[in-house]
């Protein structure tokens, strides 16, 4: 028997997952976020502190920390959770893609990550399982978001990143290197062939017109309800939909912070000769 517990980043809404299974006490934190002021580059761990507190509290013991994909939209507190509380650091092996792909954006290639490096304890593929305590996660690839993206499935339980939001939320953008409409609706395709009462728990709310806060719905509610790929909605008309949208977005506010640092699982770069620790940001004439 596992226990899922909820926590919500605010400042990002993203939803971070702390899930043990009841009679080891073994856990996996799935998604974690560090707290980042884009204005004065400050970094803290407030929210990533609440987990530790909770893994204390409930004397757990933290197997895995995992990421459903390299996030364009917070920072991952991976690094730093790994160093208090141990554990090994996983993703999806798509990552490979994504780090070739920002490495040569940002023309990095500094400790925190490079070339030849892998930052990551271990890199999932499709239908790769693994224990936690007694139970059993599988690992299902569900790339379209990012090419990276995964989901990580535990006794009818689906942590399923951003290949879906709440029914009324929709679905997450698709413009991302690597990232594809038609990808992505064979991806939920798939989630949605799962029982339908196995509940989906996502990676963001973003609280459409105000409403509470919600974060899980099973297979057969979003089947009926999203907006974006449920009520019928073939995958022409989502890809149209999808597409005319993602043209219309613009970039994530964190973008460039996160994927720098997500793609090393968190870790920050080294100090430069000055003490100090930088971000790159590109900067162009429009
Ligand atoms: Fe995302």
């Amino acid at each position: 028997m596992i226990s899922i517990h909820a926590f919500f980043h605010q400042a990002s809404s993203t939803i971070s997952y702390v899930v043990y299974e009841q009679a080891s006490k073994q856990a996996m934190i799935i998604d974690s976020a560090l707290d980042y002021s884009a204005h004065t580059g400050k970094l803290w761990t407030e929210f990533a502190d609440q987990q530790i507190a909770f893994i204390a509290n409930n004397n757990l013991h933290v197997e895995w920390i995992l990421e459903t994909h390299a996030h364009a939209d917070h920072i991952s507190a991976a690094y730093y959770l790994k160093s208090k509380l141990g554990g090994r650091i996983g993703a999806g092996a798509g990552v490979v893609e994504v780090q070739k792909t920002f490495i040569e954006f940002f023309d990095l290639d500094c400790a925190n990550i490079t070339r030849e490096s892998q930052p990551f304890d271990h890199l999932f593929v499709d239908n790769e399982t693994f224990s936690l305590g007694n139970s059993e996660v599988s690992v299902i690839a569900t790339p379209g978001h990012t090419n990276d993206s995964v989901t990580y499935l535990i006794e009818g339980n689906a942590f399923v990143g951003d290949t879906l939001f709440m029914p009324d939320g929709g679905t997450a953008r698709c413009d991302f290197p690597g990232g594809s409409a038609e990808v992505l609706f064979a991806s939920i395709e798939r989630l949605h062939r799962l029982p339908e009462q196995t509940v989906l728990w996502m990676c963001h709310d973003y609280q459409p017109e105000g409403r509470e806060l919600k974060y899980n719905c099973t297979v057969a509610q979003s089947k009926a309800d999203n907006i974006h790929v449920g009520r019928g909605n073939s995958r022409d008309d989502f890809v149209k939909l999808r597409e005319s949208r993602d043209e219309n977005l613009d970039i994530p506010r964190l973008l460039y912070p996160s994927v720098q640092l997500n793609i090393a699982a968190g870790k920050l770069p080294p100090k430069a000769a000055n003490g100090k620790r930088f971000i790159k940001q590109p900067i162009a004439f429009i």
